[in-house]
This record gives C-alpha cells, structure tokens and sequence, in this order.
C-alpha cells in the first residue's frame, strides 16, 4: 500500500447515535453499526469515520466527554468497540476516531477537579480568568449563544467554553495537558485505530491577550479573530505529529472553522508536518443571514463555485483538500444543493456527488447522502434536540430578536437536527432504525427513501456513488489530476476539467431545474465514465445532468 492511502481512500462518516439502534433503546449504538458494516463495505469505501463514542453526559451528543478511554454507556462497551474495530478490519474497512480535545465535558475528572480550588493540579487544565467589573472577562459569545464565560460560585472565577457551558475549553498552554492528550491519542493508536478527525483542532490556541471581540446588535462579541488558527495553533499541532501522529500510518483531518488558504497550506501541507487534510467551511457558508448561520436563503452556484475552486487551485501541490457536502452539522445535502422534490432528488443527488467526488481530495460520505435523505422539516421547536437549536431559540426568538415563523423556518433550512435524523434502513416502523422510540424523530419519507429501497434498484443514488468510487480507484486522474475551472461566468453550469498527463477528465453539471445550453461535449470523443441520465441532447445539459467524460 503506497504511503499516502489516504489520498485515494473515500471516507464514510457515522453519527452513531443516528445510525442504527440494536437493543431496542431508541439510541443507535457500536452493535448496531457492526451489523451494517457489509452495508458500507458493498458502497466500496475504505474509511469509516465514528462521531464521539466516547462517555459523555451528551449535552452536544458525544462532543463533550467525561472520559476519553470509555465508550458512552448508551452506545456499549469496550468489548463492543474491539469487537467493531476488527469486523471492519477483516473487512479492509479502517477506522478514523474523533478527537475532542479543545475542550471537554465539565464532568470530566479533570474538570471536577479543576473547579474545586485554586490550587488543585488541575486547576490550570482549564481557562480560568478573574471576573471584570464584576462581569465577564470580555465580551465573547459562545458557538451556541450567550456568553462564552460562565462564573462558577466556588472559586469566583469564570471558565472559558467556547460552545456550551458543559463543554469548558482546555488550557493547551498547559504542557500536562498537551500530553494527556498526546498519551490518551497513543493509547487509541495502540489499539489499531487508523486516524483522527480532530473536532475544532483550529482552535485549540487562544490569543493570550482576551480582547473583546466585534459585537452585533447588543449581542455578545465574536471572538473568532482571537482563537480560530491562534499564535501556537501549528506548534501544538507539529508537537502532536512528532509525538504521536509520525508513529504510526494513520489518517488525519482537521476540522478548521475560520481556516483561510494560507493556513490549510500550513495545516495540510503535503510535507506531513501537522495534518493530512483540514475541513475548511468556506462553502458551507457562502449565504449568512442577520444572526448568523439562521436564514432561509438559497445558496447561489457561482458563489459556491467560485469558493470550491479557489480550494482547488490553490492548494494545487502544496496541501491536500478534503471534499464534502454533508455532515452532521450540516443540513441534507440534497436539500441544500439539489432539489429534494420527488421529481429531482434523485437526479439532483447525483449530479452534486458527481461534482464532489470528481474534484482532486478525499471525499465525505455522510451516512443516508448515499440514499439520497433529505432534510427533516420538523414543523415545531418540539422536534428538535440539538443544544445550538435550543440555545439559539432562547437568545433569537424568546430575546426579541426573530419571529418565532421564521426562525422555525430557518431551522428547516439549516438546522443540524436536518442530518442527525435516524438512517433509514427500510420502510418498517422507524425505517427500520430501531424498535423503540427513537431519540429523535425519523423522517416521514422513510417509506420511499430508505437503503432497502436503494438496495434493490440498480438506478438508485446508492448504485451511483458506488460507481462514483470505484471511477476514483480506476482512475488516476481523478485522484491526481490539476483542477481546472470552466465555464467560470455560467450561472447554470458547474465544470471543469482534471488533467494527467495527456488525460483529461470533462465535467459539467447542471445546477439547475433547467435545460440549459452547454457546448462542451460537442465534438469531443471520449469516453463517458459516469452520468445521471442515460441519454443525452446535442448542446443542452438536462434538468440536474451531470456528464463526465474521459477525453
Ligand atoms: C464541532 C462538531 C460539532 C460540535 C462542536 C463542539 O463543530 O462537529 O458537532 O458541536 O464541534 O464540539
Ligand atoms: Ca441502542
């Protein structure tokens, strides 16, 4: 195997809670997934990706943990999980952890610890800082609304959390702390697993000076600018590859909010110094509303175009890119990218996978992307589980800033609960995903939308991706092929080409419901390695055609 498998590998990411249910608790678990594995492994990728299964009291579903050598009671044992990791072993199938270490659950021993006095060892694994004016610190909001500070009584001091006051940041200045961590990574390595998706990693440095940050509205001050890619980010994660990640062949991805080219050059470089790949969110965020995230509004392909390639080109021999639509902190991709109306959902599933999975980097499968699921439409604030949801619901709606319509309607948008919908297996009772009550509501569509259903159609958005990824492990080009954009001023069409060599690789997208003109394929003979539309029309791309051709 070349040393650099995960420049071809294509990664599957589970959120466990979601995926499938084996004991009857409404909450998917590591059983559950190893009676699927055969599931991932007839798709054909190479990389499963777990969401937390760590113990954790599940404020964020997993992202806040109380121990990161114990498997979530909710999910099973540790025998479970060495049970899983060599089912999908013998079945070729390699196993990426998440790791959490910006912060943890403030019920982690360490934390515990931490609060009781001053002077406890574990006093500086946490940021503490001395109340100002008899307030806060500073003026940062947290990721999930209010203050990024909360004042615990016992010691008089306010901690630092970045996202919900029961995940308190970790002090990476600290030395101990960095090597717990380092020794905790070694010790899941020790155990076989294959790589680390590192949660947040961009923000592990925090600009010692706490300065406010731009505040909106009465609302609390951004701190971005003061801990996204911070003074000692890459420091910390060149320490980490020295000492745990240069020992062993693994994979690795960062998750980098606010990560701008210049740094994923540094954090991705092709050197192996720091990570293999970071997920930049830059097309994730090409439409913002007044608060942020919460807005309703479509995002427009030139914009999204014009982000995804700038990624291409200019990490072009320098970083490696990661590529993905979907996860579970994303809304469905085909409810976002493509049309989730009965008519298109399935053309339009495929012509976004195909402009995804053509594009030079390691492409994200998130569970249910390969069946085409779609967005859950909840239609109360009832439904919904997911801590930024409720959080934000308080400070938005209940302060006065946004109408309760149309914040719901947002959330039907963008929402995180979108994709943490259970996995529709079939079309019995909760698509199949339990026989209890699930966590968090199925999806009604599940009696048409389910792996059943995928399974036994050969033109099923399923069938399509498993082709999408053997075309990647039959071609060289499509792994190590220069990106070049085309038709750079169409509103309609997505294309570009790959080139290897004498090769190249012709690929057109039609975003649209739409017929619309496109020359590019005439006159050129070549071989067409994949479409989502047996026939084609002389110059037009049909309603969400996908083409792509080896010239
Ligand atoms: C990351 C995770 C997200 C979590 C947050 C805090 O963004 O993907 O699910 O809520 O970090 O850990
Ligand atoms: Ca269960």
């Amino acid at each position: 195997m070349s040393k650099a498998w995960w420049k071809s590998s294509v990664i599957y990411q589970i959120y466990p809670r979601s995926f499938a249910d084996s004991n009857g608790d409404g909450i998917g678990d590591l059983n559950g997934i190893t009676e699927h594995l055969d599931y991932i492994k007839e798709l054909g990728v190479d990389v499963i990706w777990l969401s937390p299964i760590y113990q954790s009291p599940n404020d964020d579903n997993g992202y806040d943990i109380s121990d990161y050598q114990a498997i979530m009671k909710e999910f099973g044992t540790m025998e479970d999980f060495d049970r899983m990791l060599s089912e999908m072993h013998k079945r070729g199938l390699k196993l990426v952890m998440d790791l959490v270490v910006n912060h943890s659950s403030d019920e982690h021993r360490w934390f515990m610890e931490s609060r009781k006095s001053k002077d406890n060892p574990y006093r500086d694994y946490y940021i503490w800082k001395d109340p100002k004016d008899g307030k806060e610190p500073n003026n940062w909001g947290s990721c999930f609304s209010g203050s990024a500070w909360e004042f615990d009584p016992e010691t008089e001091m306010y901690y630092l959390h970045l996202f919900s006051k029961k995940q308190p940041d970790l002090n990476w200045e600290n030395e101990t702390v960095r090597k717990e961590v380092f020794d905790m990574m070694t010790w899941w390595c020790e155990k076989g697993v294959d790589g680390f998706r590192m949660d947040v990693i961009s923000m592990i440095s925090k600009d010692q000076a706490y300065l406010d940050g731009v505040a909106h509205d009465g609302l609390y001050g951004d701190p971005s600018p003061y801990v996204c890619n911070g003074p000692r980010v890459h420091e910390f994660l060149q320490e980490m590859n020295q000492k745990v990640l240069s020992k062993y062949d693994l994979i690795t991805v960062g998750e980098a909010a606010g990560v701008t080219i210049d740094e994923a050059k540094k954090y991705a470089n092709l050197d192996g110094r720091e990570l293999n790949m970071v997920f930049q969110f830059e097309h994730m965020g090409t439409v913002q509303g007044e608060y942020g995230k919460w807005t309703t509004e479509r995002v427009q392909m030139p914009k999204l175009r014009a982000v995804m390639n700038k990624w291409q080109n200019e990490l072009e021999g320098v970083a490696w890119n990661s590529l993905y639509w979907d996860n579970h902190d994303q809304p469905r991709a085909v409810s976002r990218f493509g049309n989730d109306g009965p008519m298109y959902r399935e053309v339009s599933a495929k012509m976004i996978a195909t402009c995804l999975h053509m594009m030079k980097g390691t492409p994200y499968i998130y569970q249910g992307e390969e069946i085409g699921m779609t967005n859950a439409y909840f239609k109360s604030i009832d439904d919904y589980q997911d801590i930024e949801v409720l959080n934000a619901y308080k400070e938005l709606v209940q302060g006065g800033f946004m109408e309760e319509e149309d914040f719901l309607d947002c959330l039907k948008a963008v929402s995180r609960d979108n994709a943490r919908t259970p996995m529709q297996w079939d079309d019995s009772e909760n698509a199949g995903f339990t026989t209890g009550t699930p966590w968090l509501k199925v999806n009604e569509n599940y009696h048409m939308i389910n792996a059943k259903a995928a399974l036994a159609d050969k033109n099923s958005v399923f069938y399509y991706y498993q082709k999408l990824i053997q075309l990647r492990k039959s071609y060289d080009v499509i792994i190590d092929g220069v990106f070049v954009g085309l038709l750079e001023d169409n509103d309609d069409i997505y294309a570009y080409e790959r080139r290897l060599g004498d090769q190249r690789l012709l690929v057109a997208c039609n975003f649209t419901g739409n017929e619309v003109p496109c020359d590019l394929f005439q006159g050129v003979s070549g071989e067409e390695l994949i479409s989502n539309y047996k026939c084609h029309k002389d110059g037009v791309l049909k309603p969400y055609e996908a083409r792509v051709v080896l010239l």
